[in-house]
């Protein structure tokens, strides 16, 4: 009797302890991918489930408060201060593709979908936004952006016989695929899948550059080496939707051979994995905002260390280095090569010395013909990249004007800082480093160091930061700078700002003169012996540079990879100026704008969850066509295609000198 209640007792505990432990790793799928990879002890080949993410991502419920919150700062801050807010209804020039819409209505309307889950909500906020294809402009939710999704092989596409294949480019598993074709993926034509895959990308406005990034490419690493950077449809950042794709190949011979491969699942820090152990854990680590705890960002160098392959460069030797670029002389020495990837240097000053120095070593070697090899390159600071533009083309002028939206808001935000700035004439002399006389470089580093301390702006709404290109004179209150300019946009009368070019001409100016060739050294190239070539991956301050050389100065473009007989751009998202959303709130506040209790309603909010979010604040224009002075082109929504194609082939894929070579071809 006695025992029996007993285990009775301990039943009802039992099932009690079932019920109060939701945690137990069985049913946790947050906390089985924890366990898996600390039971793994570093195996190289281990790979979370696919199935075991999703779960856990899936797990947390969707939280309708929180996705009202989300959208209304998003909505404010873009009402506001987003400049392509209205142009974005506009439908696509030729040649470009994305989804016209009326942004915030669409953010609206996700709010009366019935989701079940925070991450369905969060990604289709994230595809919404990427579906404007603006990659100035973007959304995630940082902790559905944890892991790395690799299929350990990767694809390329070249044309062959005039027709356009899909091959592998490398295979980490098996060494016998390399260079099959690819003829179907999950059952479907390869391109068609790969196509409907890039077109979900987020990285240019040219559907055959958003392909190229799709597919791999070779880079020059921070040594100089020359590596694989894989395409983005075998080696993804967001969940693929299947645990693993199906491929269709046909080999040499005629063999062919059908393989699934699954997706190889890590996670992008390790010691993330150090931070949760539940679900619950996991949501307030990395779902929402929490100062207590800074997730460390992922480790590129560290999982680069292993085993990169090296490409050869078997038609040119690199003759100098600096920190984002590389100088190569090519094997018909009389053609020089400058490969620049970022136009984010870490020592702004330093660089402008170092690629001055890569240049001059070009000429006293007697090189008589330049291809600019822009490619994955995208951008960084416009600043270095005008400073790029005057060194081959001094005296000119490389600006394009720009202006930015005047909202209710907006508006306010330029009173405020400019009224700021007009308190703070002076110069802060304690910013300018001590001088050095030794050498005459020295002084115009010198020069240049206190010319770019100096004038750097504390406000990008503060009037006095610009000038207005038509006068030359920089503008001398607020209200001259927000003009009265109203524009029909996508249908919507929209205001904008008077057109501005940044009063120090981008900083520097005749600082920027002295340093880049009025100081030093004047090049013989004339822009016919110049030819810019980008696989359309060459965005921001790097389509700044390719456009002004090409528009204003008439440099060649060619582009290479995209699809067969279809244009495609050199450059991609030249914008203006992009914000991210911590700078902006904080440079807002800064000005005294959120404290401003009349603006209540208007103000966005910091965001509740983990979220990466930023926006295009300023419109670059075309140059104004001498036919039609009214021309009113805002840059980035016309359709720039390069003036010669190329595509890959096996070699050129592999081996970018090859390719230098045709395209010095080119110039003659
Ligand atoms: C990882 O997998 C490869 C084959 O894909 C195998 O050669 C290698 O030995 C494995 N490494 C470990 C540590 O299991
Ligand atoms: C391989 O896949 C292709 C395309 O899905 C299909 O037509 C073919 O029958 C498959 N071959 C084999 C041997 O399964
Ligand atoms: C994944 O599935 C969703 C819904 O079924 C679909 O909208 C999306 O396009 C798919 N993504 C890819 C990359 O296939
Ligand atoms: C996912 O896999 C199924 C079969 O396993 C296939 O029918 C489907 O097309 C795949 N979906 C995607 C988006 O690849
Ligand atoms: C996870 O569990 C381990 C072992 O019980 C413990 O040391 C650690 O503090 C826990 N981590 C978190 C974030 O709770
Ligand atoms: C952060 O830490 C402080 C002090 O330890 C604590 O009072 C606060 O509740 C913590 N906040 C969160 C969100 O965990
Ligand atoms: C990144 O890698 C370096 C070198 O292996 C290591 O010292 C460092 O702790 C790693 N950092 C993170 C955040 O994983
Ligand atoms: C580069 O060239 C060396 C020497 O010719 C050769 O051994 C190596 O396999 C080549 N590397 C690649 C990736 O082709
Ligand atoms: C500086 O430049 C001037 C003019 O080019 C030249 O005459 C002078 O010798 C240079 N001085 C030094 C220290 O290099
Ligand atoms: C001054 O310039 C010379 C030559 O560029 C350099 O070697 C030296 O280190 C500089 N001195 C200081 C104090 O920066
Ligand atoms: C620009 O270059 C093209 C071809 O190289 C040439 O035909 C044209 O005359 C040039 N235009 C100007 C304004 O230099
Ligand atoms: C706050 O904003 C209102 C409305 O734009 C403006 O009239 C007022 O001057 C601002 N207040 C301050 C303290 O700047």
């Amino acid at each position: 009797m006695k025992s029996t209640l007993n285990n009775f007792y301990i039943l009802i505990f039992a099932l009690i302890a079932l019920l109060v432990i939701p945690c137990d790793s069985a049913d946790d799928a947050c906390a089985r991918l924890a366990n898996d990879y600390k039971q793994s002890n570093g195996d190289p080949n281990f790979s979370l489930k696919h199935s075991d993410v999703q779960a856990c991502f899936e797990s947390f419920p969707y939280d309708k408060n929180l996705a009202k919150n989300t959208i209304e700062t998003l909505k404010r801050s873009l009402q506001g201060f987003y400049v392509f807010l209205s142009q974005a209804k506009e439908p696509p020039q030729q040649g470009f593709s994305f989804r016209a819409m009326d942004l915030i209505k669409e953010l609206d309307s996700l709010l009366s979908n019935n989701y079940k889950t925070d991450y369905q909500f969060m990604m289709d906020t994230f595809n919404l936004i990427n579906d404007l294809k603006d990659p100035h402009l973007g959304f995630m939710q940082s902790c559905y952006f944890t892991f790395s999704y690799d299929q350990q092989l990767s694809l390329y596409s070249v044309v062959n016989n005039n027709e356009q294949i899909i091959k592998i480019f490398e295979d980490k598993k098996d060494k016998n695929t390399i260079d099959c074709e690819v003829t179907h993926i999950d059952g479907k034509p390869s391109i068609e899948v790969i196509k409907e895959y890039a077109d979900t990308l987020p990285l240019s406005r040219d559907s055959g550059a958003r392909f190229n990034y799709a597919l791999s490419r070779v880079i020059f690493d921070d040594n100089g080496d020359l590596v694989e950077t894989p395409g983005s449809f075998t080696s993804r950042r967001n969940l693929p939707n299947n645990s693993s794709v199906e491929y269709s190949l046909k080999c040499a011979n005629d063999a062919s051979k059908n393989f699934t491969r699954e997706w190889k699942v890590t996670p992008k820090t390790p010691i993330m994995f150090n931070m949760f152990n539940t679900s619950k854990d996991y949501w307030d680590t990395f779902c929402l905002i929490n100062d207590n705890i800074t997730v460390p960002s992922s480790n590129a160098t560290n999982v680069k260390a292993v085993t990169q392959k090296i490409y050869n460069v078997t038609e040119a030797k690199m003759v100098y280095k600096t920190s984002i670029s590389e100088f190569f002389i090519l094997s018909d020495k009389k053609t020089g090569v400058f490969v620049l990837s970022s136009v984010s240097a870490p020592d702004f000053v330093d660089e402008l010395f170092e690629i001055q120095n890569g240049f001059n070593l070009l000429e006293n070697s007697g090189i008589k013909k330049l291809v600019l090899d822009f490619s994955d390159n995208i951008g960084g600071s416009i600043e270095l990249g005008f400073f790029i533009v005057y060194l081959l083309f001094p005296g000119s002028d490389p600006s394009f004007n720009q202006d930015m939206v005047v909202t209710e808001i907006s508006r306010e935000a330029f009173f405020q800082a400019t009224a700021q700035s007009e308190l703070k004439h002076y110069i802060d002399i304690s910013k300018i480093p001590p001088f050095n006389i030794s050498s005459n470089e020295s002084i115009a580093r010198w020069a240049a160091d206190a010319a770019y301390d100096v004038t750097s702006g504390d406000s990008d709404f503060d009037a006095f930061s610009y000038k207005n290109p038509a006068t030359h004179e920089h503008f001398h209150n607020a209200k001259e700078f927000i003009g009265n300019n109203a524009n029909i946009r996508g249908g919507t009368p929209t205001k904008y700002t008077t057109k501005f070019v940044n009063r120090y001409s981008e900083r520097l100016g005749t600082f920027i003169e002295l340093v880049s060739g009025n100081f030093f050294n004047k090049y013989e190239w004339k822009n016919k012996d110049m030819i810019i070539l980008t696989n359309g991956l060459c965005g921001s301050a790097c389509a700044s540079i390719s456009q002004r050389m090409a528009i204003k100065h008439n440099v060649s473009t060619v582009a290479i990879g995209g699809y067969k007989d279809t244009q495609l751009s050199y450059a991609s998202f030249p914008g203006g100026q992009i914000i991210k959303f911590d700078d902006f709130l904080e440079d807002l506040d800064g000005i005294g704008l959120l404290q401003n209790k009349t603006l209540v309603d208007l103000i966005p909010l910091p965001f509740e969850i983990n979220a990466k979010f930023s926006f295009t604040l300023r419109e670059a224009y075309d140059v104004v066509n001498k036919y039609d002075l009214n021309q009113e082109d805002v840059l980035e929504f016309i359709f720039k295609p390069a003036e010669y194609r190329i595509y890959y082939d096996e070699i050129t894929a592999r081996d970018p000198s090859v390719l230098w070579l045709k395209v010095a071809k080119l110039l003659n």
